[in-house]
C-alpha cells in the first residue's frame, strides 16, 4: 500500500507542471514530477544556464535579505515564495534576529503544503495561498496573520516572480498598491528576466512556458525602472543578479545571468 506523502496535496493534478516545480527541480530539489520534470529539461535546452541562474537567484534573495535586516527591517513579505528550498527567507532573517517575522505567499499548492509542514513549529512565520497579483486579498490576510505590523517597516520581496506577471495584471499597479500598504523606509527586492540579457535564450524560454500554467513575460530595464515608482533604488542600481552588492563570487559573464536584480528604499 502506497503512503501519501505530506507535502503533496490531495487532489494535485500532477501531470501539469508548475513553474513551482520545475524551479524545485533546477535548484536540485525533491518537490517535483515527471511532468515538471520533462518541462524543465526543454527549459534547461532553450537555457543551458537555468541551474546557475536559479542558484544565482537564491543568492541574491540571501544577500537582499540581509542587507534589509541591515538597514533594520524584522518583518518580511514574500511574494511568489516558491517550495522551500535551502536558506529561505526566515531561516536567513532569524538567524540574525530570532524575533523576525515573515509571511510567505504563492499560490502553487505544492509550495503551500511544504511551507505548512516545514512552519508548523514557527510561530512568527507562516504562509498564504493567494495570487500575489491580487495585492488587498494578499494584504488583508497578510494584516490577519498578525504577523506584520504596517506601522512598522516592511521588506517586501517580489523575487523570481514578476515574469511570470503578464501586462494585463498591470504590473505597475500591483507593485504601487504593495508599496502604498506600507511606511517609509521599507523595502522592496526585486528580481525577474529580461531579453536585455541573452536575448535568445529569453525568447526560447519563453516559447517553452508559452502554454504552460506559467507563461513568462521578460522585461527590459527600464520597464523595471517603472516599477521602482516610489522607491530609491539603492546602489548599484538593477543589475544582473550576480552583481547586486556581490560577496566575493566570481561570475566569468554576469550577462549570462539572464535575470535582474535590485532593491528599492521607499520614500
Ligand atoms: C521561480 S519561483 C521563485 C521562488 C523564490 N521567490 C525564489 O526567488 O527563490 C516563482 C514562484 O512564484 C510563484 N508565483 C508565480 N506567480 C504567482 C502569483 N501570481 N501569485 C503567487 N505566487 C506566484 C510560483 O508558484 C513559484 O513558486
Amino acid at each position: 500500500m502506497s503512503e501519501r506523502v505530506s507535502w503533496v496535496p490531495e487532489g494535485l493534478d500532477t501531470g501539469k507542471p508548475s513553474a513551482a516545480r520545475l524551479y524545485d527541480y533546477l535548484l536540485g530539489g525533491g518537490h517535483n514530477f515527471a511532468a515538471d520534470r520533462a518541462l524543465a529539461e526543454k527549459f534547461l535546452q532553450a537555457q543551458p544556464n537555468a541551474r546557475t541562474i536559479a542558484r544565482l537567484n537564491r543568492a541574491f534573495l540571501r544577500r537582499a535579505v540581509l542587507f534589509m535586516m541591515d538597514q533594520g527591517i524584522r518583518q518580511f513579505l514574500d511574494l511568489g515564495s516558491g517550495i522551500p528550498t535551502v536558506g529561505n527567507v526566515h531561516e536567513i532573517a532569524q538567524k540574525a534576529d530570532p524575533e523576525a517575522h515573515v509571511v510567505y505567499v504563492d499560490f502553487e499548492e505544492v509550495a503551500v503544503a511544504h511551507s505548512q509542514l516545514i512552519l508548523e513549529e514557527d510561530p512568527r512565520a507562516t504562509i498564504i495561498q493567494e495570487d500575489m497579483t491580487k495585492p488587498q486579498a494578499v494584504l488583508k490576510a497578510a494584516e490577519e496573520s498578525g504577523l506584520i505590523d504596517f506601522a512598522q517597516p516592511v521588506g517586501v520581496l517580489t523575487v523570481g516572480v514578476f515574469h511570470f506577471v503578464p501586462p494585463e495584471a498591470d504590473p505597475h499597479a500591483v507593485l504601487a498598491a504593495y508599496r502604498d500598504a506600507v511606511p517609509d523606509g521599507s523595502y522592496l527586492a526585486f528580481s525577474q528576466f529580461t531579453q536585455d540579457l541573452q536575448p535568445e535564450e529569453m525568447a526560447g524560454i519563453v516559447e517553452v512556458m508559452k502554454k504552460s500554467q506559467n507563461p513568462m513575460f521578460p522585461r527590459t530595464k527600464s520597464e523595471i525602472a517603472g516599477l521602482f515608482d516610489g522607491f530609491d533604488v539603492v546602489e548599484p542600481g538593477i543589475v544582473p543578479l550576480p552583481l547586486w552588492r556581490p560577496e566575493g563570487q566570481n561570475v566569468d559573464d554576469p550577462d549570462k545571468a539572464g535575470i535582474y536584480a535590485a532593491v528599492g528604499r521607499k520614500v
